[in-house]
């Protein structure tokens, strides 16, 4: 169908592709669309269906949830997620890591013991930069011992941004001034991160609902600015699995408007604005439930 001037048109998304399309984003990745977001998704959508050549959404409703459709349901993921991110966003969680956080785990490396830390939603890689700054900064030791954070997304294509590691003058605003001449150099009007600090972090794909793959227990987990795309019950599943990942003397960090939900809230205790550490007592459970955990090879 074209318009007068020959353009392509796409008809409205019907309630019917919407609901269609929202119980497939909620399957696949937990996100959860309520009906005022038809809107959103059917603008966010409209380049993949002339991508594809479809004219409806209905027909791409029934396409991506088909068995060939499963290379769009990543490229729909892609086009449904938000990525919104700066760098040292919710800084209070950066003073916390310099000055409780860092100096107990460069005791632990200086014995020999690997550190290992995990911004789980990731998205543009200013997370896990702001965490290796940190590190540079303020526990330069730890980046010469056995120090990686993972950083993982199920965006694959805000992950290559995220390993580029280019931003705008706009966007490193918010990286004190003499930290960023340190950390980052100008080419052709971009910033780019310096070396040093791409050396300590690994990009990885990762659904947060898929099986983590990851061999290591992690110091740290940054799950910020997630879990709030998530319903209550899908969140609560995450909360059991972050703890079995997490050292028990490790740390939790969540965004300014996410907790860990009061049925779970007996496991962590809490340690400052949106930071938790696990109950020490639950050790043993969380030992069983990192035994069923598949190796990974990268943390
Ligand atoms: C708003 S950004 C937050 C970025 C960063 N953590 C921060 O606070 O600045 C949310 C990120 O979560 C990712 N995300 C959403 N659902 C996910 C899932 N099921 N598994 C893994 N990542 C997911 C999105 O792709 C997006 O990049």
């Amino acid at each position: 169908m074209t318009d007068p001037a020959g353009h392509r048109t796409v008809q409205s998304m019907s309630a019917a592709a919407f609901a269609g399309i929202a119980a497939l984003a909620k399957a696949e990745a937990g996100l959860v669309m309520p009906p005022n977001k038809l809107n959103m998704v059917q603008s966010r959508l409209r380049p993949r269906l002339a991508e594809l050549g479809l004219e409806t959404y209905d027909q791409y409703a029934s396409f991506v949830a088909s068995a060939d459709g499963v290379g769009e349901r990543r490229q729909m993921l892609s086009a449904l997620t938000t990525n919104v991110s700066h760098f040292f966003r919710e800084n209070h969680h950066f003073e916390m890591l310099r000055e409780q956080v860092l100096p107990e785990l460069a005791t632990r490396a200086r014995e020999g013991k690997s550190v290992r830390i995990w911004s789980a939603g990731c998205s543009s890689g200013q997370e896990p930069y702001s965490i290796a700054m940190t590190i540079l900064e303020h526990a330069p030791e730890l980046a010469a011992l056995d120090t990686l954070i993972l950083a993982t997304d199920i965006d694959p294509r805000i992950l290559e941004t995220a390993a580029a590691g280019r931003y705008s003058e706009n966007q490193i605003t918010t990286i004190p001034e003499p930290m960023a001449a340190r950390h980052l150099h100008e080419a052709a009007n971009q910033f780019s991160v310096n070396d040093t600090v791409r050396k300590l972090v690994r990009f990885r794909e990762l659904n947060l609902f898929n099986p983590w793959p990851m061999r290591t227990r992690f110091d740290i987990i940054f799950c910020r600015n997630v879990v709030i795309y998530f319903d209550s019950e899908t969140q609560n599943s995450l909360w059991p699995r972050f703890e079995a990942a997490l050292r028990p003397d490790g740390w939790l960090f969540l965004g300014h408007s996410e907790r860990v939900s009061d049925s779970y809230s007996r496991r962590f205790r809490t340690v400052g604005m949106t930071a938790y550490r696990p109950q020490a007592a639950n050790t043993t459970t969380v030992q069983q439930a990192i035994e069923k955990e598949e190796p990974y090879g990268t943390a």
